[in-house]
This record gives C-alpha cells, sequence and structure tokens, in this order.
C-alpha cells in the first residue's frame, strides 16, 4: 500500500514511518511539505495519490489550546476537514490521531469505543470537532491514544513525561507529581503496531482504541520510571487541585478496546512499553529491576 504519514517527524509519526515503511510505500509529510490548515498546501496528496492518509498532525499543548483556541481548531478540527475532503476525492482512507481527552473523566472504568464523548476542554473539543470532520470520508479510522510517551519526543511539548522526569531526578530536583488524575501511558511504537494492523487487516471503517493497557495515575507513572531508571529522588504526590492549569483534564481517561481484540489485536501493558523504550533511550538500570 502507498501511505502517506503527516506529521512525520514528531513522536508519533516518526515510529509510524519505522513500522510503516519496512512493508509499504511510505510517504513521509514534515510540517514544512504540508500545512494542514493550508486546503491548497493539502492538495500534494493528490499528487502522491496515497492509498492511506495517517494525519498525526495537532496542537496538543491542552493548556496553550485554552489561550489559541482559533489555532486550535484551525489545526485540529479544520486540518482533518481537509485531509477528509482530499482522501474522499481521491479514494484514500481518511486516518486521524485522536485522544482520550474527548471524553470528561466521569467514568470510573476504563472507557471504551462505544462511549459517548464529552470533551471538558479546547484541545478535546477541537480533536472531537476533528474525528466528526474526519468522519465526512465513510472511509476512515480514527485511533484513539493517550499520555503518549516516543523516542522521537513530542515536538509540540518538547520531549515527553518520561524525558521530563528523568532530567529532573537527574538534577536531584524535587518532584511534585498529581496522583489524582489517571490515564493510560502509551509507547508510540506500540500504537504505530497497533495502526499498522488495523490498516493490513483491513478492519471495518471506525473509531479504535489504541493504547497500551493497564492504567495508572501521573505520580504511579513518574514512580515506574524511576524505579526503572535506578534513580531515587524526592518525589511527591500532590492533588490536581494543588497545580494552576489554564485547562480542565479529564480525572480519569484511561482507554480500553472492546473491538481490537476480536481482530488478534492486543496492546502490550503499560509497564512492559516504558521497560521497552527506556532500554531503548539507554536509560535503564538494571540494578533497579526486581
Ligand atoms: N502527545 C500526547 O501525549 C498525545 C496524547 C493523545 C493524543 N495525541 C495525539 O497524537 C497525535 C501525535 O502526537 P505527537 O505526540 O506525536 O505530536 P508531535 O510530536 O507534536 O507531532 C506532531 C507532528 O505534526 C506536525 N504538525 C504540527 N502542526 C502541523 C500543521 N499545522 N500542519 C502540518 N503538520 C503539523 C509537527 O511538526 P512541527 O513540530 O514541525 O510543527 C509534528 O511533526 C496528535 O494528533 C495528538 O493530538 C497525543
Amino acid at each position: 500500500m502507498k501511505i502517506a504519514i503527516i506529521g512525520s517527524t514528531g513522536q508519533l509519526g516518526t515510529d509510524l514511518v519505522k513500522t510503516l515503511r519496512a512493508r509499504h510505500e511510505v510517504i513521509s509529510l514534515t510540517h514544512q511539505d504540508l500545512e494542514v490548515t493550508d486546503y491548497n498546501s493539502c492538495l500534494i496528496l493528490k499528487k502522491h495519490h496515497p492509498d492511506i492518509i495517517i494525519n498525526t498532525a495537532a496542537l496538543h499543548k491542552t493548556d496553550q489550546c485554552e489561550d489559541e483556541p482559533l489555532r486550535a481548531f484551525s489545526v485540529n478540527a479544520i486540518g482533518a476537514k481537509n485531509i477528509a475532503t482530499i482522501s474522499k476525492e481521491i479514494q484514500a482512507t481518511a486516518t486521524f490521531i485522536s485522544t482520550d481527552y474527548v471524553f470528561d473523566g466521569s467514568k470510573k472504568e476504563p472507557y471504551t469505543e462505544e462511549d459517548v464523548p464529552n470533551p471538558i476542554n479546547t484541545y478535546g473539543i477541537s480533536k472531537l470537532a476533528g474525528e466528526l470532520f474526519t468522519k465526512q470520508n465513510p472511509k476512515h479510522y480514527i485511533l484513539r491514544v493517550s499520555s503518549l510517551f516516543g523516542v522521537a519526543g513530542a515536538s509540540g511539548k518538547g520531549g515527553n513525561f518520561v524525558e521530563t522526569i528523568i532530567t529532573k531526578a537527574r538534577k536531584k530536583e524535587p518532584l511534585s507529581v498529581v496522583d489524582d488524575m489517571w490515564m493510560t501511558p502509551t509507547y508510540t511504537k506500540d500504537a504505530a503496531r497497533i495502526m499498522q494492523e488495523i490498516i493490513e487487516k483491513r478492519l471495518p471503517f471506525g473509531i479504535y482504541h489504541g493504547s497500551n493497557q493497564g492504567r495508572c495515575t501521573w505520580f504511579q507513572f513518574a514512580q515506574e520510571i524511576m524505579r526503572l531508571a535506578g534513580q531515587n529522588p524526592t518525589l511527591k504526590p500532590i492533588e490536581t487541585s494543588q497545580q494552576q492549569t489554564k485547562a480542565r483534564r479529564p480525572a480519569f481517561s484511561p482507554l480500553i478496546s472492546t473491538k481490537l481484540p476480536a481482530y488478534g489485536i492486543q496492546a502490550r501493558k503499560w509497564k512492559e512499553a516504558l521497560a521497552d523504550y527506556m532500554i531503548e533511550k539507554e536509560h535503564l538500570n538494571w540494578t533497579g529491576i526486581t
């Protein structure tokens, strides 16, 4: 298959390129190659005429989206509309990467593909709009992922949570991390593999949850990072209410897929994925492993 990847140098984009190029013709499109907010710029897709377009481009700094709602909607929603329109014209499949932040966090069990979105911040609202625009092309996949960490680091966020924690720990900076906000950390390598299987197994079009398995708070995530890195900084659990942030965030947004196991697609547990990431980044301290 010929697969175009938008945002190919991003955290997830990098792993999608690595994973898919082994078996497919991959067209890597950087931000310089294609601006999703600009329909004319997106016309480059017609020249390449791919079978599948994967759109990873986003404005995903959650607080920035509150300050810049127009920009958030321009990238996350209008960008998705441009891709849906062009992909439909060339009979390509539109694939949109979405987020756990389309949910409000009021559920007590992980969110499935059947749960009704109800975003509580601008980022989530703009990504849900992106999902709806993507559906304008009946040939679509929407892959929701959460709390990504990948070797390339998120370009918009200047790294990822794992790298932030390790850097601060090495500097012996005391760390305060929220312990009342639950999510599923997800390795971009694993999300890319799930995307690959969805495409190759030609799953029915629709929404899929592509996170790793399990759940934890950000504090528990930080604890596991420290354990694997063999670091022992002062790590303090705090409550969300102790942090001043512009955007509200869902208190509970772990994802689970009730659809993928039927096709033999199973994500790893997040702790296994994290250990793999730490090996790849050479952060692992073997003496820290029990
Ligand atoms: N990061 C997370 O924790 C997380 C969680 C849930 C869902 N997601 C979703 O997962 C996807 C991938 O996230 P990521 O962490 O891989 O993000 P990332 O590292 O920031 O990658 C995004 C890529 O898109 C490009 N891009 C940004 N704006 C663009 C635009 N207007 N037109 C074209 N390209 C543009 C960026 O290029 P430049 O850097 O050169 O601008 C970058 O290469 C996003 O859709 C995001 O909403 C992320």
